[in-house]
């Protein structure tokens, strides 16, 4: 058996759509990354990120940040809330972010990379895990160094987006890269990008011997993609309904409604007319409008 997760996705995989993977059944939840800085000051936003439901164990909580710190801090405060890791983000390309050293941008310094890894190591008695890239840009790809590195502070496992920064998301994923981080150290590597199906997992684990797989857009709109065997058209209904209810039950009324609009629009993905069902689905102003004009499609 494979072990497929979930990526962690910003503005995405909050508490409904983490349990509606987990019920099709990923494995490893990770939330949508956590500024650190603002969790710690207390900001409302990052505390709703940082929380998570009982049924969702085993999970990792995301944290973003650069100063190690800060970042030991929070983890040490996520780790009390119960969280069975703690992940540190080392991919996220947006520029306003890498301009202050976060995210990506932690793969330019392996020695800075290494004070955060030994900083927050000593923070925390959970799991302690990175989620990095191929490197900064063609010139720079230094994963297996970053990942040598990484095991030696006693990081407990990496997730390997191969792309580098300057690709951002776009071409293909050269698993190559994820191949050579399994190859350089003995602590789990999980590898990612680009898998949109149980047969793209299982070639993954063939083409890079990684022990498990993270899957991120391939979910979108497709949460059974956690599932080896084909759904049938009633049971992704039963999901999609699911999925509904629980954003319903889970999120704030403002947030709710945006969320249910952006779901239920990957799922109309494919649909004949799709791109005016996508404006229709966003112009309805409630949620019992919006699951209306989606089950209308359906
Ligand atoms: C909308 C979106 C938001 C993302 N947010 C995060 C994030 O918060 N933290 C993170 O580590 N990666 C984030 N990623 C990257 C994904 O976790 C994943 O590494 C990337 O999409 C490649 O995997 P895929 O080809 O399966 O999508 C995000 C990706 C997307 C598309």
């Amino acid at each position: 058996m494979i072990e497929l997760r979930l990526a962690p996705m910003a503005a995405v995989t909050n508490v409904p759509f983490r349990l509606v993977a987990r019920e099709c059944g990923a494995g490893r939840l990770t939330s949508e990354e956590i500024d650190a800085r603002g969790f710690l000051e207390g900001s409302a936003r990052t505390r709703e990120f940082a929380s998570f439901l009982p049924e969702e164990h085993p999970i990792a909580l995301q944290l973003l940040g650069a100063d190690p710190d800060v970042l030991a801090e929070a983890a040490r405060r996520l780790e009390a809330t119960g969280a069975d890791a703690i992940d540190l983000n080392m991919g996220c390309p947006v520029a306003k972010i890498v301009a202050k050293g976060q995210g990506s941008a932690l793969m330019r310094d392996p020695l800075g990379a290494a004070v955060v890894f030994r900083t927050m190591r000593k923070a925390i008695g959970v799991g302690f895990t990175i989620k990095i890239r191929g490197g900064w840009d063609d010139r720079t790809v230094n994963a297996v160094e970053i990942a040598r590195i990484a095991e030696g502070e006693g990081v407990d496992a990496i997730t390997v987006h191969p792309r580098t920064r300057s690709q951002q998301y776009n071409g293909t994923a050269p698993w190559d890269i994820i191949a050579s981080v399994v190859d350089a150290v003995t602590i789990p590597v999980i590898g990612n990008g680009d898998v949109r199906s149980f047969a793209d997992a299982r070639a993954m684990v063939a083409a890079t011997r990684c022990a498990a797989v993270m899957i991120g857009r391939g979910a979108l709109g497709a949460p059974w993609v956690f599932r080896a065997a084909e759904v049938a058209r009633e049971e992704r209904a039963r999901i999609i309904r699911r999925h509904a209810e629980l954003i319903d039950a889970y999120l704030p009324p403002r947030t709710a409604l945006l969320q249910l609009k952006k779901h239920l629009a990957w799922y109309a993905h494919g649909f004949p007319h799709a791109a005016r069902l996508r404006e229709e689905l966003f112009r309805a102003p409630e949620p019992a409008a919006v699951l209306d004009v989606f089950w209308r499609a359906w």
